[in-house]
């Protein structure tokens, strides 16, 4: 299997990126479905073309999309402003910048994690952890190295481990599960879906 290389390989109006669909993520639908409360405040990082945040927006919630990518935060626009809805987009860099000063009841990235290295990993996981609510989670889509095997020697993409060692220093997890990355290209991605939280004691400092 191969992937395709692009001088710029987030540039999401200039390429048809291979994670690029025009489908809500299958993996945050079931779960947003199965709620009994569903979230208000929800930060998608690295929002690329916008899908997921526009389809949380027509749930009902307030939403706010971070990319760092003049593309990405464009194309949102453009896909919000074709669907009706009203989305804060904030173009930044999710290790670099703050997070938008607010606390979120849902978090969530479809392939920004797994892409990042292993410390920017352990930074972010605590970013997120400060950015949450009292009950928020955070929910990930991270492609599997562990059930990938055609891709050899790349750095990305995540193994069971490196989950547990990278989030587990901030934040609680409630569940990984196995799963897919719909795709272009190809069919699917194998994938983890995981889902964290606060420790009850630190909720008392993240409000
Ligand atoms: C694999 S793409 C996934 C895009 C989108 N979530 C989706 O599922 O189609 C990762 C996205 O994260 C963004 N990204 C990567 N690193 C980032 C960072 N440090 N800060 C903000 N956005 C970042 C990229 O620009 C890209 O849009």
């Amino acid at each position: 299997m191969n992937i395709p290389k692009f001088n710029d390989p987030f540039d999401c109006i200039n390429n048809k990126l291979p994670w690029d669909v025009d489908t809500p993520d299958i993996n945050l639908v079931q779960w947003f479905d199965s709620l009994t409360i569903k979230p208000v405040h929800v930060l998608e990082l690295g929002c690329g073309s916008g899908v997921n945040s526009v389809w949380l927006a027509q749930q009902g919630c307030q939403v706010t999309a971070v990319d760092f990518h003049s593309s990405a935060t464009e194309t949102t626009r453009l896909y919000a402003q074709k669907h009706n809805v009203n989305i804060d987009i904030v173009q930044l860099d999710v290790l670099k910048d703050n997070l938008p000063n607010k606390k979120f009841d849902l978090i969530f990235d479809r392939g920004l994690f797994h892409g990042i290295r292993f410390q920017e990993k352990r930074l972010l996981s605590s970013k997120i952890s400060q950015s949450l609510s009292q009950c928020g989670q955070w929910l990930s889509v991270i492609g599997s190295k562990e059930t990938y095997a055609d891709i050899q020697g790349q750095d990305w993409f995540m193994s069971l481990f490196e989950i547990a060692d990278t989030v587990e220093a901030s934040l609680q997890i409630i569940s990984v599960k196995s799963c897919y990355i719909q795709m272009i290209d190809y069919k699917r991605f194998p994938a983890w879906t995981l889902l964290a939280c606060n420790r009850p004691s630190a909720l008392s400092s993240t409000g």
